[in-house]
């Protein structure tokens, strides 16, 4: 969700300012996906990298955070939004941390939309979790080096049990993953808007959205092959 200190820092406000609307288009998108039936959605609210930017703006996206949890837990349980969290929430002040927990616990039953919050969170830091997760399974014996699948590795990672993403959306023209879902991107389509993240509402999300439709995915094979094959076309359509 890049671009809201861009954002306020054209209107001549402060980065904070860029953050608050920033919630706003988080409040529009998930609505937005919910109508839709999208069955899950993943937002990249704080990197491990965000930890490094000034205490006031880590201090203030906390506190939005938080006031975020508190204002829509209500509505998650009215339209049966699961929350998960992923990252690395020790990190968190505690106050920050008990909400998502409380928020995450409370949806926990919830079958309707999957919201997916990564807070704390790398994709790099995701992967050596999950690699020291199986070597300390393959020291104990529980698993052989043999038995280490990709399948394996995808059970270890934070996203464990959440089908990797369709469609990777990027506001504000960056071209990069900025450590994000490494593991889970393999396939993922991406898309890069320049509109920065506070402008990010209902209409730029169904345009993300046709640009996904737009796209043959082939996942490795070749056109003639899934125009041949009805089975592949029936599953990656
Ligand atoms: C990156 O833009 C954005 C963030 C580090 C924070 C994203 C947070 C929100 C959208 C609001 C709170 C989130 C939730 C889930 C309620 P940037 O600050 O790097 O923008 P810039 O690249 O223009 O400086």
């Amino acid at each position: 969700m890049d671009g809201n200190g861009r954002w306020a820092e054209q209107r001549g406000l402060s980065r904070l300012h860029g953050h608050r609307v920033g919630k706003d288009s988080v409040r529009a998108v998930v609505e937005s996906a919910r109508r839709l039936g999208i069955e899950y959605l993943s937002l990249f609210a704080f990197s491990t990298e965000n930890w490094n930017r000034p205490p006031k703006e880590v201090d203030g996206l906390m506190l939005l955070l938080r006031r975020y949890l508190a204002s829509e837990l209500d509505k998650m349980m009215r339209h049966g939004i699961r929350l998960v969290a992923v990252g690395t929430l020790r990190r968190l002040p505690p106050a920050v941390r008990e909400a998502l927990q409380a928020a995450v616990a409370a949806t926990r039953k919830n079958t309707g939309m999957t919201v997916i919050l990564a807070v704390s969170y790398g994709g790099r830091e995701d992967i050596t979790r999950a690699m020291r997760a199986i070597a300390r399974k393959v020291e104990k014996g529980e698993l052989s080096a043999a038995a280490i699948t990709q399948d394996v590795v995808a059970r270890h990672m934070a996203t464990k049990g959440i089908p990797d993403p369709d469609l990777l959306i990027r506001t504000s023209g960056e071209m990069r993953v900025s450590n994000f879902y490494l593991w889970q991107l393999a396939y993922t389509e991406i898309y890069v808007t320049e509109t920065l993240w506070p402008d990010f509402r209902e209409r730029e999300f169904a345009q993300a959205l046709g640009f996904f439709e737009q796209r043959q995915r082939r996942f490795g094979k070749t056109p003639e092959q899934i125009e041949r094959d009805p089975s592949l076309r029936a599953a990656i359509s």
